[in-house]
């Protein structure tokens, strides 16, 4: 038969193996060797010196030295929960993709996070939020690796690297942990105008969830769906909280952070213990995959961009519910791995520059922050498919290959990987038609618009949503030591729109700026005048 890649388990070994992952009764070695002594070192008399032949003392001190791995480079501090997914069947006629047929049950991990804090960073600042879900389907582990803010600050991600350096402390004085307070993070998104819109959802009260268990989440991206026909459409991906979505208020999430910074943590996990398991419905907004990628003239594939729900409804897909919290914190919340990548049979990716930049980055920065190419065969990180890869030997590998020829087609170990009839269940590569264009580094003129959704969103807000977004703005500028900065995002307020930009503009005691771009350009296009609630004029 075909050599599988397996992984020996305490029972294959003839160890038995115990709930706390550990063998036997007595301590031992690494090697298994029982121990009569683990709190004294070996030592020439009482009074010494240590001996360098302490094998033990050598093993047990040298184990410890390594036992921190990386954090991650954006999305260090997390939270993570096991649970499962339950489809309605909704999906199945866009999408082949097995474990959203009618009644299937799938076990899923998520990971939520903050993105700019370091793992001992607190819960309650202003940020992103991360929303990452691992289902473990029969066709292959499908990652959502998604937030809970539905656009993202840049379009490339070339430009990834410049927006975290941005956002992470000052390489000289280590300061501060979140983007408030923060001549960078301002200055950056004030020159990388498109990232105006993302800023100003972390300026609502979005940017300070009550919960994990009270955020929406977005795939961002727009994602390709293809059906058992092999007809496709284009897709978005949603999570809406059964619980609804609260956030905190701002003094709220200041006094948190001092007095409990571990507050989202505890959350999740108190609940879940409790039996107040937190819920969530998936659900798609479908577009047609028309050659020009837009809907209701926004382009699909600019991640800085939303379509309103009230243009394309998010019709429920299926059932997620948290019900399990982690054994081992290392062991499944530091050691999973994400990767937007891991992809079953029915969901594609599109041409977004952001998405496809992700497509490199996650498994890279893992080779690193993992140790290698074997991470897959960590526990939290093994499918729950069977896995027939050709991949061979490398750090840390735990299979025991059997076989001699890992190549195919093979005359020698069973020969050919794709038997007919196979490939009716295999990943389809949709043969979307590339672009007949020069290379260049550039962006569609699409992209040009930076401000639209801006004023979008602002126009959409409450009166007091609205006085929360104005006092976010005023108070984290405030922070900035740089005048010209905060007069740059001044101006790009006065884009968005006047109102807000005066009243940030008086909070900072300065003066408000004229718009730069023509009013027609950045108001909503007829189609999206009437997207939003209708509030009365401040
Ligand atoms: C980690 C979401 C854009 C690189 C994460 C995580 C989430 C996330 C949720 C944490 C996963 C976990 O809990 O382990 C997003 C979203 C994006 C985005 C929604 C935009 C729509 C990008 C881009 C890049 C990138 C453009 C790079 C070009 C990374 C890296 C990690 C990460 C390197 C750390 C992964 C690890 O160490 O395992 N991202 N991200 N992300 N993201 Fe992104």
């Amino acid at each position: 038969g075909a050599p599988q890649t397996r992984t020996p388990t305490g029972a294959e070994t003839g160890a038995p193996a115990t709930a706390n992952g550990q063998q036997g009764t007595f301590l031992t070695t690494a090697q298994g060797a029982r121990l009569r002594d683990t709190d004294h070192s070996l030592k020439a008399g009482p009074r010494g010196p240590v001996l360098l032949q302490d094998h033990h003392l050598r093993e047990k001190i040298t184990h410890f030295d390594h036992e921190r791995i990386p954090e991650r480079v954006v999305h260090a501090r997390g939270a993570g929960a096991h649970g499962e997914f339950t489809a309605y069947g909704t999906a199945e006629a866009v999408t082949r993709a097995g474990f959203l047929k009618k009644g299937r049950t799938t076990e899923v991990f998520v990971r939520f996070s903050t993105v700019l804090g370091s793992r001992g960073s607190a819960d309650t600042v202003r940020d992103t939020r991360g929303f990452a879900t691992k289902f473990y389907t029969d066709e292959g582990t499908f990652d959502l690796v998604g937030n809970n803010m539905p656009v993202f600050f840049i379009q490339d991600a070339i430009k990834f690297p410049d927006i975290i350096h941005a956002g992470k402390p000052h390489p000289d004085r280590e300061i501060p942990q979140a983007q408030s307070a923060h001549d960078t993070f301002w200055d950056f998104v004030s020159l990388h105008t498109e990232a105006q819109h993302h800023t100003m959802w972390n300026m609502s009260d979005r940017g300070i969830p009550r919960s994990y268990r009270t955020m929406e989440g977005f795939g961002v991206h727009t994602f390709r769906l293809v059906n058992a026909a092999g007809e496709t459409v284009l897709a978005k991906f949603h999570w809406k909280p059964k619980l609804g979505v609260h956030s905190l208020v701002w003094e709220e999430a200041q006094l948190l952070g001092g007095m409990d910074p571990d507050f989202h943590r505890r959350d999740l996990y108190d609940a879940i213990e409790a039996g107040a398991f937190p819920e969530w419905e998936l659900g798609l907004q479908v577009f047609p995959d028309t050659p020009e990628e837009t809907f209701a003239g926004i382009d699909l594939l600019d991640p800085t961009k939303i379509v309103p729900e009230e243009l394309a409804p998010v019709q429920p897909v299926g059932k997620l519910t948290l019900n399990r919290t982690p054994t081992n914190f290392f062991a499944e919340t530091e050691q999973v791995a994400f990767h937007v990548g891991h992809l079953p049979p029915g969901i594609d990716v599109t041409n977004d520059p952001l998405l496809q930049g992700r497509l490199f980055s996650y498994v890279d920065t893992q080779l690193t922050r993992l140790g290698g190419p074997n991470f897959a065969q960590i526990p939290i990180n093994r499918p729950h498919a069977a896995v027939n890869d050709m991949l061979r030997d490398g750090f840390h590998q735990q299979a025991v290959h059997a076989g001699v020829a890992p190549y195919r087609p093979n005359s020698l170990d069973g020969g050919n990987p794709f038997p007919a009839g196979a490939d009716d269940d295999a990943f389809v590569d949709v043969p979307v038609q590339v672009a007949q264009a020069p290379k260049m580094r550039a962006n569609p003129a699409s992209f040009d618009d930076h401000f639209s959704q801006a004023r979008l969103f602002w126009l959409s807000m409450s009166p007091v949503e609205r006085e929360h977004i104005i006092r976010a703005y005023t108070f984290e500028l405030g922070k900035c030591y740089h005048q010209a900065i905060k007069e740059r995002q001044l101006q790009c307020l006065a884009n968005i729109d006047p109102v807000l930009c005066a009243q940030v503009a008086t909070g900072l005691g300065l003066p408000a700026p004229e718009p730069t771009v023509p009013v027609a350009d950045v108001e909503p296009s007829p189609a999206l005048s009437q997207v939003g609630r209708q509030w009365p004029a401040d």
